[in-house]
Order: structure tokens, then C-alpha cells, then sequence
């Protein structure tokens, strides 16, 4: 007889009937779909089927885009009342919650993340920043950033596969709230839910030009950085490419803000209620495969309970259902590309020969499409790169501490500050610990909580400026700090 009971769970498919997806796809350019010269695939990471046909963005295409957007600041969207502004945000933010289904199953089938995560936390969170911002729109003199503030003009806003819609919505809100137009670039493997944004662009009656939509590769991305007709760079991805721009700005009048990398600390005290904690160690580093800039990727744990939490936090992980994306019951996807996969395992294999301890649930992974199980390392030090260096995957590394001073110690002993986590019953310790340590969020008894009122950013190489909140109102206006 059985001594343990095992729950069957019946397959649970999301329709993709309610998207229609093109062939093929051009730029949204001034109002308007138009033609691209060159195309390149777009692929459903889960099943490695071609998607679409996405256009590749090159100089005459940016150029465009620049003059569109131009023409519409100067003579519609910097003249508008920021009462009349605010109307379009809300009807943008009403027609995103209308077509929330549509959006959801689009993210899912070309990004590859779960259908409960894009349909519960994606599509309305980016949702909630068109309404936070239209709320702001005909407020500006009241959030403290000046009398009379001004928009920049032509922000150039290039955004990550990670969260493709939900990154959109960070970068195109805030910018329009505050009067500027935009020319946005969307990630290379995930382009469809900013096209059907485009749609909805038009279905709003947005005038034309305000929002522009060009997509291609990291050429493209590059090509809107140093285009001199843009007044402001917004970008988010890998600290690599963030370096890249700073250099290609800083001898110019723009403006830049660098969302990028991190390796944050998600540190457990002694006095942390472990089953809560566990939860949060899973949801900090699995959720969206770890594709995630402020993912909870290296756990501190107090010595004396470090045993009872990774044999709590194994029995866990043999719960994580991983496979097909579309399926309702799924906790963990694919992996975007092939590309990002051969780097999870290249940084995997660094962790088995510099001698920590891997261990990963059995699960049956999918035969097509790129697949990671999750997976943890012990026995990890500080000077392993696993330690050290953003894997951008579902893989977590594991160190233990013995005194709160070299808890923090540890949790700031890394390039990165963009987030950290902290476990404890204790207020007193929490607020210590969360006065310490060097990262733009922190989170106490949770993790990976996101709100559109709250500011986010990093310290270091995790970037610059805030996105989010009146602080992230503050990078789309004139003669404003950004810190
Ligand atoms: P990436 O930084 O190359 O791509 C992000 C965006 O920048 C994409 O839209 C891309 O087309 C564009 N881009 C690439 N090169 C550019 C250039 N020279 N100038 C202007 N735009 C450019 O990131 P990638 O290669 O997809 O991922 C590599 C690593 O970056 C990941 O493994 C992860 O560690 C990190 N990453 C961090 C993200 C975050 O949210 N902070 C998001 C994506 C990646
Ligand atoms: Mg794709």
C-alpha cells in the first residue's frame, strides 16, 4: 500500500483561440503599421514553433520614428493639458484590462512564462501603471518636482524579454503621464505583446506619433542611443549593454536611466517562520524561470537553521510543476531562447567544478523547446562566480552565516544592489539590517512584490535612476534629480 498520497492534477489548457497572430509584423510608425525591409523569426521558447515574422529596424526606420515622434511633441502631445493626457492613459489602461486574456496567452506563447503568472501578475500590473500614471498626468506640479515641470521631448526606450508587456508599461506610461512622446524598442524573442500595445495605441485614438513602435535586434537598440534627435535613453537589460550606453550618452544632452542587472540577497534569520519563508525563497527565485533582474539568486541562511530550511525547501521543490507554459497548473516555463539557456547551463557547470553541491527535483522535462529544471546549489562560497555573477535562471545559491553583521557583510559583498530580502519576526532586526544593507528594494516576509506607487532601481551596476512612483515620475521631467 501506498503511504503517501499523491494528488493527479487533470491538464488544464489555456485557449490561444482568442489571439490572431500575423505572419508577419512591420513597425508602428506615426499612427500607422508600415512595412519593414528585413525580417527575422519570432519563436514560442516552450515548442520552438516560428510565431511571426518580426521586422529588423534599421537606420531609415529609427529615422522615422524619430520624426514621428518629434512631430507629435511639438505639435500635440507637449500642447495637450495634462487633464487631456490623463483621458488617453485611462482609456489605454481600460482597453489593456478589456483584452487582458489576449495579451496574457500572446506573452505566454512568445515569451514561454506560466499562463497564471502573465495572466495574473504581468498583463495587470502593467495594466496598473497606465493607471497610477493617468492619475499623475494632470498632477505634475503637485508631486513635488517643481512648479512647473516640463517634459524631456523623445524619450528612446529599450526594453528586455523578460517582461516584455509588464517593461513596456513601466517605460511608455511614465513618459507620457509627463508630456514626453516615445520611440520603444521591444526585446528580440518577444515582440508580439508590444505590436498588439500598438493596436491598442490606435483603438484609444492615441494621436498619431505619440507612441512609436520599432522592433529589430540590439543594432536597433543602438541606433536609437545615439540617434541625436532623441532627448532621453530608458533602458532595461543586461549590465553589459547598460555599460554600452552610458559610454554612448555621456558626452551628449540626454538624459539616461539604466535598469540592469542584480544578485540579490534574500537573508534568513534564525527567528524567520520557516514554511512562510520557504514559500518566499521558492517565489524569489523560481518565479518567471528566475528570469527576473531582482530575483532573490543568492540565499543567506543562519547556520543553526540552515538544515531545516533546505530540507523544508527540497520537499517543496518536488511540488514545482514544470512544462508547458499554457497549461493553467504550471509553475515554472521555458526558458526565453536558446541562447539564455546555454548560459544558465554554462554557469551551472562553473558551479559544479568550482565544488558546490547541486541538487534539482526529478521532473520530466519537455523533449522540445529549452528547458532548465530548478535547481539549487550548497555549499557555495563567496568567491564562486555562481556567488557572484547573474545567472538569469531558475538556479539558486546557497551560503550560510553565523552573526547578522556577516549576514550583511555577505549580502553587500557584490557588485549588484538592486534588491534583497529579509526574514525575521523581529521589527527591530528587520529595519536594522534593511538600514544596511546597499540595494534599491527590500523586501521583509516577501519577495518579488511589485507596485506601480512604489519606486525601483538599484545601487552599483544595478543601474541608474528610479522607475515607478513620484521618484520615476522625476526621470521623464526636466531639471529633476533622478536619485
Ligand atoms: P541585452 O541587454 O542584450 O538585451 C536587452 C535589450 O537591449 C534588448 O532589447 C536588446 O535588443 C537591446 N540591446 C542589445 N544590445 C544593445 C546595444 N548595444 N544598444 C542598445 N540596445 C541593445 O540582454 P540579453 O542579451 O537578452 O541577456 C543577457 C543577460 O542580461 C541575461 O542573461 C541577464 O543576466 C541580463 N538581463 C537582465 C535583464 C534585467 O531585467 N535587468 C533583462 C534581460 C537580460
Ligand atoms: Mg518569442
Amino acid at each position: 500500500m501506498e503511504t503517501t498520497m499523491t494528488f493527479e492534477y487533470a491538464p488544464a489548457p489555456e485557449s490561444r483561440a482568442i489571439v490572431t497572430i500575423k505572419p508577419k509584423y512591420g513597425h508602428f510608425i506615426g499612427g500607422k503599421f508600415v512595412a519593414g525591409g528585413k525580417h527575422f523569426p519570432t519563436i514560442n521558447p516552450a515548442t520552438e514553433e516560428v510565431l511571426s515574422q518580426i521586422a529588423l529596424a534599421g537606420k531609415a526606420d529609427v529615422d522615422a520614428a524619430v520624426k514621428a515622434a518629434r512631430k507629435a511633441y511639438t505639435n500635440t502631445w507637449s500642447k495637450m493639458s495634462g487633464k487631456e493626457r490623463g483621458k488617453y492613459l485611462y482609456r489605454i489602461a481600460r482597453i489593456m484590462q478589456e483584452r487582458a486574456r489576449e495579451f496574457a496567452v500572446l506573452e505566454t506563447l512568445d515569451n514561454g512564462k506560466p499562463i497564471r503568472e502573465s495572466r495574473d501578475t504581468d498583463i495587470p500590473l502593467a495594466a496598473a501603471h497606465f493607471f497610477y500614471h493617468a492619475g499623475w498626468a494632470d498632477k505634475l506640479e503637485y508631486a513635488g518636482l517643481g512648479t512647473s515641470p516640463k517634459p524631456l521631448g523623445v524619450a528612446g526606450q529599450i526594453i528586455p524579454w523578460n517582461f516584455p508587456l509588464l517593461m513596456l508599461a513601466w517605460k511608455v506610461a511614465p513618459a507620457l503621464a509627463a508630456g514626453n512622446t516615445v520611440v520603444l524598442k521591444p526585446a528580440e524573442s518577444t515582440p508580439l505583446t508590444a505590436l498588439l500595445f500598438a493596436e491598442v495605441c490606435q483603438q484609444a485614438e492615441l494621436p498619431a506619433g505619440v507612441v512609436n513602435i520599432v522592433t529589430g535586434d540590439g543594432s536597433t537598440g543602438a541606433l536609437i542611443v545615439n540617434h541625436q534627435g532623441i532627448d532621453k535613453i530608458a533602458f532595461t537589460g543586461s549590465t553589459e549593454v547598460g555599460k554600452i550606453i552610458a559610454r554612448a550618452v555621456a558626452p551628449t544632452n540626454k538624459s539616461v536611466t539604466l535598469e540592469l542587472g542584480g544578485k540579490a540577497a534574500n537573508i534568513v534569520f534564525d527567528d524567520a517562520p520557516i514554511d512562510e519563508t520557504v514559500e518566499g525563497i521558492v517565489n524569489g527565485i523560481f518565479f518567471n524561470q528566475g528570469h527576473v533582474c531582482c530575483a532573490g539568486s543568492r540565499l543567506l541562511l543562519q547556520e543553526n537553521v540552515a538544515e531545516e530550511v533546505l530540507h523544508k525547501l527540497k520537499n517543496r521543490m518536488e511540488k514545482i510543476r514544470v512544462g508547458d507554459p499554457m497549461d493553467k497548473n504550471t509553475d515554472v516555463g521555458a526558458i526565453n531562447s536558446k541562447e539564455q539557456l546555454a548560459k544558465i547551463i554554462e554557469l551551472a557547470a562553473v558551479g559544479d567544478s568550482e565544488g558546490a553541491e547541486r541538487w534539482s527535483p526529478a521532473c520530466n522535462l519537455p523533449s522540445k523547446g529549452f528547458w532548465f529544471a530548478p535547481t539549487i546549489f550548497t555549499g557555495v562560497t563567496q568567491a564562486h562566480r555562481i556567488a557572484r555573477e547573474e545567472i538569469f535562471g531558475p538556479v539558486l545559491s546557497v551560503l550560510t552565516f553565523r552573526t547578522p553583521a556577516e549576514a550583511i557583510e555577505k549580502a553587500n559583498n557584490t557588485p549588484f544592489g538592486l534588491s534583497a530580502g529579509i526574514w525575521s519576526e523581529k521589527g527591530s532586526r528587520t529595519l536594522w539590517a534593511s538600514q544596511q544593507l546597499r540595494a534599491g528594494v527590500i523586501w521583509a516576509n516577501t519577495f518579488n512584490k511589485f507596485d506601480p506607487t512604489s519606486p525601483f532601481g538599484g545601487y552599483k551596476e544595478s543601474g541608474w535612476g528610479r522607475e515607478g512612483g513620484r521618484h520615476g515620475l522625476a526621470a521623464y521631467l526636466k531639471g529633476v534629480s533622478h536619485e
